[in-house]
């Protein structure tokens, strides 16, 4: 069952207009929210990015965030799963093509859950592969906007090389992955490149920032050269679709040992806890 403009129905009849400026401009934002146990996790941040997504394209938030949590809540209690990811989509509805702004406009709201498999241990266990490349996106890459053209490009690319992900560089500086935050761990330190217009700012960053100054894992969040990136000793993906995952093969070379590293070790196993906690005590 999905959400369409107020009412839930079965994907199949789900229909929006072609003159929607999401199908027409792409002009909207989205947001992806998983659940565990049919528990939102961190929603009060996703909410709150939504809001900066929102903002930043000029389009009033259709609800308040207490609409969002009972429609979200509603969204999981029909559907199948304990673990499930919520796609929230919101543009600036219908109007006779014209890229500027219309007048009077309703936006097109719409939300999907599909099943949320974990990452399959043998990632964990062997990590994954990835390839760098240019960061040839715009610079709101920190709006979670749903032109995704660009990262479309740019994740085809690595999939064409046979990985999983492409990490992208700007200016001979590491940005992020093309659906993905890149941690990248240097003689025992964890560096993360800033959150700024160039990335999208992850709420599994977030989270893994957090997780890492409450266990004394040293950190430094700043540039992080693309000579840092090559001689790292572990590189690691996360998103809210995929956790914390290590990447060992980078361009064809291994990262560090070739071999998740000690840090992702003690790192997934903090995620795990949280995750665990979280789903006990619903907030
Ligand atoms: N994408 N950067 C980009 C470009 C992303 O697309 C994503 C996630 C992230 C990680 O953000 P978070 O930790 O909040 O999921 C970073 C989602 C999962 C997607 O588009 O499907």
């Amino acid at each position: 069952m999905i959400y369409l403009n107020g009412r839930f129905m079965p994907i199949e009849e789900a229909m929006v207009p072609v003159l929607d400026r999401g199908f027409i401009f792409g002009d909207g934002v989205y947001e992806v929210i998983p659940a565990y146990s049919r528990l939102p996790f961190r929603l009060a941040e996703h909410l709150r990015r939504l809001q900066n997504s929102l903002d930043a394209i000029g389009l009033k938030n259709p609800y308040s965030d207490a609409e969002w949590t009972k429609l979200i809540a509603q969204l999981i209690a029909q559907n199948a799963g304990e673990d499930q990811y919520l796609y929230l989509h919101i543009t600036r509805g219908v109007a006779k093509r014209d890229h500027a702004f219309p007048k009077v406009v309703t936006p097109t709201v719409f939300m999907m859950s599909s099943p949320l498999p974990s990452p399959p241990p043998e990632l964990k266990a062997s990590g994954v592969t990835a390839i760098t490349t240019q960061d040839n996106r715009w610079l709101r890459c920190d709006i979670k906007s749903i032109s995704l053209l660009p990262n479309v490009l740019l994740r085809q690319q690595a999939v064409e090389a046979g990985t999983m992900e492409a990490l992208l560089l700007r200016d001979g500086f590491l940005t992020e992955g093309a659906a993905s935050n890149i941690f990248v761990v240097s003689q025992g330190v964890l560096l993360a490149p800033p959150k700024n217009n160039l990335m999208l700012p992850g709420i599994t960053y977030d989270l893994v920032l957090e997780l890492a100054a409450a266990d004394g894992i040293p950190t430094r969040v700043g540039p992080v050269a693309e000579a840092t990136v090559r001689a790292a000793d572990e590189l690691w993906l996360t998103s809210s679709t995929r956790e914390v995952l290590p990447i060992t093969l980078l361009d064809g070379q291994p990262v560090g040992g070739g071999q998740p590293g000690p840090l992702f070790k003690r790192m997934d196993a903090l995620y795990q806890d949280y995750k665990a906690t979280v789903m006990r005590q619903p907030d």
